[in-house]
Parts: structure tokens; sequence; C-alpha cells
């Protein structure tokens, strides 16, 4: 089969002469403003705020309640998230909402008598759930760089969910595909238990109903309130840990960006626990020395070195990273150009390294793991990029029909046991073991990038593990191969993550020669697992200082602006 296409494929190649020219995809351009989310009526929220002059934090905040109405399959109250920002001024940070273990959580929580893994016991229902932290991260954004009255950022998702959200296709099929999970993890029937089609309104009173509670008492409702009560009842009577001790002991952290140059980029991103910035600046340190360009796009050469980079980053990420307020991170060694550089002595153009010869790199650690994605940049010119999750599509699939949320599942982030992959196939070490309190290890990258020190692009995606190459793809379409924002978001993707030794491949995408030589190379592919690789939403500043969105076709993301 393969031959064959191989065939045809040389025939189309030899045969057609005539070349026609395809004209540039563009996305939305804009002149003042642009929001790019995962559903059209998130970023007409955070459009609208924008308009009445709120800035882009006041978006964000807004934006993360609109798409946990709109999008519940990965937009949430009952999870967690990460922002990198740069204000207009130049100033850059970060915040961390991620999860928390809770307080009674112990190493070997999902573990049986033999040390096993308890198959879905950090996936499915209440004992997977971490401490939501999005409520807190809304809440800390508004207060510190918020500027219209939290009443505007709440009020427009409260209307949302009274008037109800169209169901899309994509949504349709999503929600059928789950309901089995739904049926397992729930005591009774839920909102997404019925049959939903395409076109048909969901209304979501319940969560209209919670959000009126947040608006009139202030974050300590969801934290210390009545929903706080209500919420740790459902979680204890489903089975699990979480008590009204840990939603009260809940807290944010204001961390300091990953930041490193590309060519003349500087890229800001998610330091830990997020693996998103040091693994990003890891593989595009190792590959800066290459002419990617001159390799050009998705070409053999371009994937082999961007692949072996990949390996050698996320076999670091496996063994150094976790929450560095539990673990030391040796962040400015892993990234530097010297033990970079050094990481890549063993690639050669001629063969695949096995990723069974590959481990972490040495070195000295000094002693003292659904989600969505959406951009911003204001008529300010302040850039916002988060992305949010609850980590599984629908999470824990656990829906408190009382307040109207999907519970996250991301304790399965944590390594529940050195060495053995989570669902995202990542494997995890001590650094990212569990003990309570501790935030598990990230993928999630939200990104900005400068470049002469002006704003260049604000992204992020979901993808799980496939996040961090997911970025690094779409600032290289930009960046090495010009394409425009829509074509870098819409461009194939692959994807390797050291374990397991494969390159995984977005089905129908890459030519068979291609694949034929990489194979030959020794590279495994892997066409099957994943049928859309990320979901990029992303924002471009053009020459001329016009934005150009892009939102990706995989899902029903929207730009917006004016
Ligand atoms: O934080 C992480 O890396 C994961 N919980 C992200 C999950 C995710 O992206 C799922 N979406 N496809």
């Amino acid at each position: 089969m393969k031959r064959l296409r191989y065939a045809i494929l040389l025939f189309t190649i030899c045969f057609s002469c005539k070349k026609t020219v395809e004209p540039r995809k563009t996305g939305l351009i804009t002149k003042n403003a642009m929001v790019v989310s995962a559903r059209a009526e998130a970023s007409k929220i955070g459009s609208d705020i924008l308009k009445k002059g709120g800035n882009a934090f006041d978006a964000m905040a807004a934006m993360q309640l609109g798409l946990a109405v709109a999008y519940p399959y990965a937009g949430n109250i009952g999870g967690g998230g990460f922002m990198v920002y740069r204000k207009s001024n130049g100033e850059i940070g970060a915040l961390d909402y991620r999860e928390k273990a809770p307080l009674t959580a112990t190493r070997d929580m999902y573990l049986d008598e033999k040390g096993d893994v308890i198959p879905e016991k950090s996936t499915l229902g209440a004992m997977a759930v971490g401490v939501p932290g999005s409520v807190a991260g809304l809440f800390a954004v508004h207060e510190k760089f918020g500027s219209l009255p939290i009443e505007d950022i709440i009020k427009p998702s409260i209307d949302l969910a009274y008037k109800g959200v169209i169901i899309t296709k994509k949504q349709e099929t999503k929600i059928k595909r789950y309901q089995p999970l739904f049926l397992k993890a729930n005591k009774d029937s839920i909102l997404f238990s019925k049959v939903w089609k395409a076109g048909d309104t969901i209304k979501y009173h319940a969560l209209a109903k919670t959000l009126e509670r947040i608006l009139q008492h202030g974050k300590d409702e969801f934290y210390k309130g009545e929903t706080a009560k209500r919420l740790v009842k459902f979680i204890q009577e489903n089975g699990g840990i979480l008590t009204e001790e840990d939603l009260a002991k809940y807290n944010v952290k204001w961390r300091q960006p990953t930041t490193f140059m590309y060519d003349d980029l500087k890229i800001i991103s998610m330091p830990p626990p997020s693996s998103g910035g040091i693994c990003l600046a890891q593989i595009m340190t190792m590959i800066e020395p290459y002419d990617l360009d001159k390799f050009g796009h998705n070409s053999v050469k371009s994937i082999q070195v961007i692949t072996e980079a990949e390996r050698r980053a996320y076999a670091d990420r496996s063994f150094y990273l976790g929450d560095p307020d539990f673990v030391n991170i040796p962040g400015d060694t892993l990234i530097s150009k010297s033990y970079l550089n050094d990481r890549m002595h063993t690639f050669s153009f001629e063969k695949a390294t096995l990723s069974g010869h590959v481990s972490h790199g040495d070195v000295q650690v000094i002693e003292s793991d659904e989600t969505t994605h959406y951009s911003i940049v204001d008529p300010f010119g302040n850039a916002v990029s988060v992305t949010t999750t609850i980590n599984g599509a629908y999470g824990s699939k656990l829906y408190c029909s009382d307040l109207g949320f999907f519970l996250n599942n991301e304790m399965d982030d944590f390594s529940s046991k050195p060495g053995v992959p989570n669902m995202f196939g990542l494997i995890g070490a001590v650094a990212n073991s569990i003990v309570p309190e501790k935030r598990m290890l990230s993928s999630m990258t939200p990104t900005i990038v400068e470049k002469n020190n002006k704003l260049f692009m604000s992204l992020g995606t979901p993808g799980g593990s496939t996040i961090i190459t997911s970025v690094l793809q779409t600032i290289l379409n930009v960046h090495e191969y010009n394409m425009t924002m829509q074509e870098a978001v819409n461009a194939p993707r692959f994807h390797h993550q050291w374990l397991p030794d494969e390159i995984r491949m977005e089905p129908n995408s890459f030519n068979d020669t291609l694949i034929f030589q990489l194979e030959k190379l020794g590279y495994s592919i892997n066409e099957k697992d994943s049928p859309v690789i990320g979901k990029v939403d992303g924002i471009l500043v053009l020459d001329d200082e016009l934005l150009e969105g892009g939102a990706d076709y995989r899902g029903d993301d929207t730009a917006i602006g004016f």
C-alpha cells in the first residue's frame, strides 16, 4: 500500500507541468485589538471587554469564565492554568494558577498493594481531582492589573450561561464520545448524558448561579464560602479526598517567566511547574545552529534536527522537572548553550539516535503533568497568553450538577510511579512525585515572542505533551519558513517526546517519500495515534503593526478583533 502511494506521488510530481501559485492564507487582520480562543462566544466576550475600554487582563479574566461556559470540554472553573504577559511598557511576568495536590495526598495514592498503578484512579472520578486554581487565578489577574469593575468581567458569562450555547458539530461528536465515561464517573445522569445534536442550545443554569454567587462574594465564595462547602461535600460523597482546608489554603503564584534568545527573537514562556518554557528553550537552543530555512519546512533534515532536539529535551524533562517550590531545578544549566551544544554532540544526519541511548544529561542539582489556550492583544499594546485546563477531555468526567461544572483530573500529571507513563505517555521521576500541596508538572506553554524589543507574537495550545512541540513549530513556521500566522497554525505538525521512541505525525499530512526516507534513517513513524496535534491560537504583529489572528481550524477556534 505504501509503495503504491509512493508510486502515485512520484507520478503526480513528475507529470504535473502546471505550477499553481497558491494565494497566501491569512487569518483575521485588525488594527487595534485581537483575541483568539477555542469558541466564538468566549472570543466575543473578550473583544467586547476591550471595546468597552478594558485591557488585556480584564479580557483574560472574562474569557477564563467565558470558556468555562462555552467550552466545558476544557474551559473551566474546576481546573487551573498559566498566564504569561507582556505589558505595553515591556514589563513581563507569569501567573501560576495550577492545581495543587490535596493535603492528604500521598506519593503512592494511585498504587495497589503490589505497587502497581491502579488503572483510571488518577484519571477518572473524584480521586483524580487536584485543588482548582482558576477562580483564584482570574481574581489575582483582575486585582493586580484589571481596570474594569468585577461585574463587567463576570456578568457576560452569567448572561451566556442563562442564554445558553449552541452545540457545534465537533462538540456533538465529543459529547457522544465521552458519554460512556460520564456514566462511569457520575452516580447520576448529568447535563451531558442526554443526546445533544449540533444546533441544540445547552443552558447552564447551575453554573450561572455559581457565577452569581462568585460575583456577589468574590473569590472567597469559591474557596471558603457556600460554593466551597457544597463542592467539598460533592467530591467527598464521590470518594474524593479534597477538604475545605484544601480550598481555603489554595494560593496562586506570580513567577518570573523563562526567557531566552533564538536568532533575533526573545521568547518569553512559562517557567516551572510548567516544563514548557525550559523544554522550549532547550529545543530551540539545540536547533539554532542549523539552517532550518535552507533545509525547508517539514523536510527530512528539518524534521531530523527538531526530533533529535525534542528527544533530548524530553529526557531531561522527565528527570529534572517538577514544582520549583518543592524540588531544586537546575534551570540555568539546563538552558545554557554549552550544556545544550554538548547534548547535540551525539546527533548525526546519517542515523537516528535511539531513545534507549539517550538519558537525561548530567547536571549537578544544588541542594538548598483537556486544555485550551487563548491569546489577547489589547489596544494599549498589552499582550496576554493563557493556557488553562482540566487535563483530560471534560477533566475527571466528574460533573458537579449542583454547581454546574466539571472537575479536573490534573493529579494524573504527577508521576504516579517512577518510569510508568501517564495518560500522555510522559514518564516522570522523583522530581514530579506526589506531595501534599505540590503542583503537578505541566507541559502548558503560553508564550509571548518579542522581535527587536517589540511585541511579535502571543501564542499557545492544548495537546498534553505535544503542547511544547506545537508551540515550537508555530514559532519556527513564522520565523524560519516565513509563513503568515494562519499558515503557521494550519501547517501539519509532528512530535517526538523521547519515549515512546517514535515521531508522531498528523495523518495524511506528510508525504510517503518523506516518511520512507525518515524510516530508512531509523525513525519510527506513528500516524495513527494523533488525529490532530495541538490546536494553536496565536496573534502575530505584522510589519505595519496590524494584528493577524491565527485560529486553529482543528477546532471551533475563532479570532475576533477590531
Ligand atoms: O498541564 C498539562 O500539561 C496537561 N494537563 C495538559 C492537558 C492537555 O493539554 C489536554 N489537551 N489536549
